[in-house]
C-alpha cells in the first residue's frame, strides 16, 4: 500500500516546556520603541510578542539535549565531554583537527589571524558581516564573488549562494600569491540564506587545487545547505542528508562554524581542518583568549548539548519541515503581494522594503521605517539589512546600501505555525498602510557598525 500524502507539513515534534509570551498594546510598544530611539536592538526582549531578529542561538534545544547537558563534564582538560562532541563533528565532518570555540566569529578572528593580514584577499560567496570584520582587521581584504543572479531579488536560480566560478579563477590567475585561502559561506545568508550545489563546490575546488589554495567552509547552516542540494540537484534526490553533508566536507579543508545555527546550540562554534601545521597555529592562539583546546570558550556541558544537536539537524523530517515553514511564510506574504526576495531561503525571508516603500529614499530607511512598523503594529521584531546597516562608508561620507531590505529570520522549532499565521497577518496590515509610513533620519551614531546603537526620529 501507499503511502497517503497530506498537504500540511506539520512540526515533527510537540511542546514539552513552555514559554510565556507576554502580549503587549500597540501604545505600549509605541513608547517601547520611542524609548529605544527607533533601534529594536534596544527594544528589551520582553516587550517583543514574536522575535525574528535573528535565528542565531534562539532555537529551541530538544529533550535530548538537555537530557545531555546532564552528562556535561566539566574537567579543564581532555573533557569526555569533548572527545564526545569531537567524535560528533567528524561524523559529518570527518577533519582531523576539530578546536572549540565560543561561538562562530571566534573561529573567524582565529583563522583569519593567521590567514590574513595587509596585502592579502579572501574571496568568498559573500562574506557574513563578523567574517568581512575579522578579514578586514587584519589588514586583508574581503572580496565577495557570488554568481550574478546572487545579486538580484527577483532573479530565480535554484542555488543563488554559488560563487562565479570564473571571476574566482580570473581573481587567483591575477593574485594567486596574495590569496590565503577561499571561503565558501552555506548557505549563503547575507545574500538571502540561498544554497550552494555540490557541482559549484566541485568546481571551486578543481579551481583551488589548480592554484594549490586552501578552501574552507563557512558551515553554519550547512544541513539547510544539505537540503535544498537534495531537493533541487539534479541526482541527489535519493541521498541521505549526512552522506551530502560528508560530500561537502570532503571537498574542503576545513570550516568554521557557528553552532549557534543548524548545530542546534544556544552558544558555541569550531574550527575543523586536517593541516597539522595551521592547527597548531589556531590552537596556540585559541588558548591566548578561549581556553584550553579541549573546551575553548565553552562548558562541557555546552559540548554535550552539541553533539545531541548535530544528530538533530540532519533529520530528514526535520529538514522537511524547517524548509517547507520558512517557505511557507515567504509565499504567503508573495500572495498578499508583499515584494519579497525570491526564491525563499533556508532560515528567513527577506522583504524588500525599498520595492514596499517607493516613496521613502535610501538615505530615510526605508528598511527601518518597515521594521518599526512590524514591531508596532504586531511585536514582531525584525532586522534591517540595507543602508542604516551598510551605507556609513570608511571616509564618513553616507551612500544607499545595494538594497534595502528587512529579515525575518525564523528560530528553530521555536514558533509554530499559527505564529506564523500571526506574522503574515501583520504584515499585510502594514503593507496595506504603508503609503502612510515615513522615513526617519539619525540623530546619533557610533563610528562603526552603527545600526546596534543608532537613534533615530521619525521624519514627519
Ligand atoms: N557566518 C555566518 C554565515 C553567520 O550567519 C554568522 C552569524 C556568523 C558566521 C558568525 O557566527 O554569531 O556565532 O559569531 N549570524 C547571525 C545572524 C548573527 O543573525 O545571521 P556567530
Amino acid at each position: 500500500m501507499s503511502e497517503p500524502s497530506f498537504r500540511t507539513i506539520i512540526e515533527p515534534f510537540r511542546i514539552h516546556s513552555v514559554e510565556p509570551l507576554r502580549m503587549t498594546t500597540r501604545r505600549h510598544r509605541q513608547e517601547a520603541v520611542a524609548r529605544s530611539g527607533y533601534n529594536l536592538f534596544k527594544v528589551h526582549a520582553a516587550d517583543v510578542l514574536i522575535d525574528l531578529l535573528t535565528d542565531s542561538g534562539t532555537g529551541s534545544m530538544s529533550r535530548d539535549q538537555w537530557a545531555a547537558i546532564q552528562h556535561g563534564d566539566e574537567s579543564y582538560a581532555g573533557s569526555p565531554s569533548y572527545y564526545l562532541f569531537r567524535d560528533a563533528v567528524r561524523e559529518l565532518f570527518p577533519f582531523e583537527h576539530v578546536i572549540p570555540t565560543h561561538q562562530g566569529r571566534a573561529a573567524e578572528r582565529i583563522i583569519f589571524s593567521v590567514l590574513g593580514g595587509p596585502g592579502k584577499v579572501v574571496p568568498n560567496n559573500t562574506h557574513f558581516d563578523t567574517t568581512r570584520a575579522n578579514v578586514e582587521f587584519t589588514g586583508a581584504q574581503a572580496v565577495d564573488l557570488v554568481i550574478p543572479e546572487g545579486r538580484d531579488p527577483q532573479a530565480y536560480h535554484p542555488f543563488k549562494g554559488n560563487m562565479d566560478v570564473s571571476a574566482l579563477a580570473a581573481l587567483l590567475n591575477e593574485r594567486s600569491a596574495d590569496v590565503p585561502v577561499v571561503f565558501m559561506t552555506i548557505t549563503n545568508n547575507s545574500g538571502g540564506g540561498q544554497p550552494v550545489s555540490l557541482e559549484n563546490l566541485h568546481a571551486v575546488r578543481e579551481v583551488c587545487d589548480a592554484h594549490g589554495k586552501l578552501l574552507f567552509l563557512d558551515a553554519c547552516r550547512f544541513a539547510e545547505n544539505a537540503w535544498f542540494i537534495r531537493e533541487r540537484e539534479p541526482g541527489q534526490a535519493g541521498r541521505e542528508v549526512v552522506d551530502i553533508v560528508r560530500e561537502m566536507a570532503s571537498l574542503a579543508d576545513g570550516l568554521t562554524m557557528s553552532a549557534k545555527k543548524d548545530p542546534m546550540g544556544n552558544i558555541g562554534g569550531w574550527l575543523a581542518m586536517d593541516d597539522d601545521e595551521l592547527a597548531e597555529q589556531c590552537r596556540n592562539l585559541l588558548i591566548l583568549t578561549e581556553g584550553f583546546p579541549t573546551y575553548g570558550g565553552l562548558a562541557g556541558r555546552d559540548l554535550e548539548a552539541l553533539a545531541q544537536g548535530l544528530r538533530e539537524a540532519v533529520d530528514h523530517d526535520y529538514l522537511r519541515y524547517r524548509i517547507r515553514s520558512t517557505g511557507y511564510l515567504g509565499e504567503a506574504l508573495q500572495r498578499a503581494g508583499v515584494p519579497v526576495m525570491s526564491p525563499i531561503g533556508g532560515h528567513a525571508v527577506y522583504l524588500d522594503a525599498r520595492a514596499l516603500l517607493p516613496h521613502i529614499p535610501p538615505l530615510q530607511y526605508p528598511g527601518q521605517a518597515l521594521a518599526v512598523a512590524l514591531y508596532e503594529m504586531g511585536g514582531v521584531r525584525s532586522c534591517e539589512i540595507g543602508t542604516v546597516m551598510f551605507g556609513r562608508q570608511p571616509d564618513g561620507s553616507e551612500t544607499p546600501a545595494a538594497l534595502d531590505l528587512v529579515r525575518l529570520a525564523i528560530p528553530r522549532r521555536t514558533y509554530t505555525q499559527s505564529h506564523i499565521d500571526y506574522v503574515i497577518e501583520v504584515c499585510e496590515q502594514v503593507a496595506q498602510s504603508s503609503g502612510e509610513l515615513t522615513g526617519y533620519r539619525i540623530v546619533e551614531e557610533p563610528a562603526t557598525l552603527r545600526h546596534f546603537t543608532a537613534r533615530f526620529e521619525p521624519l514627519t
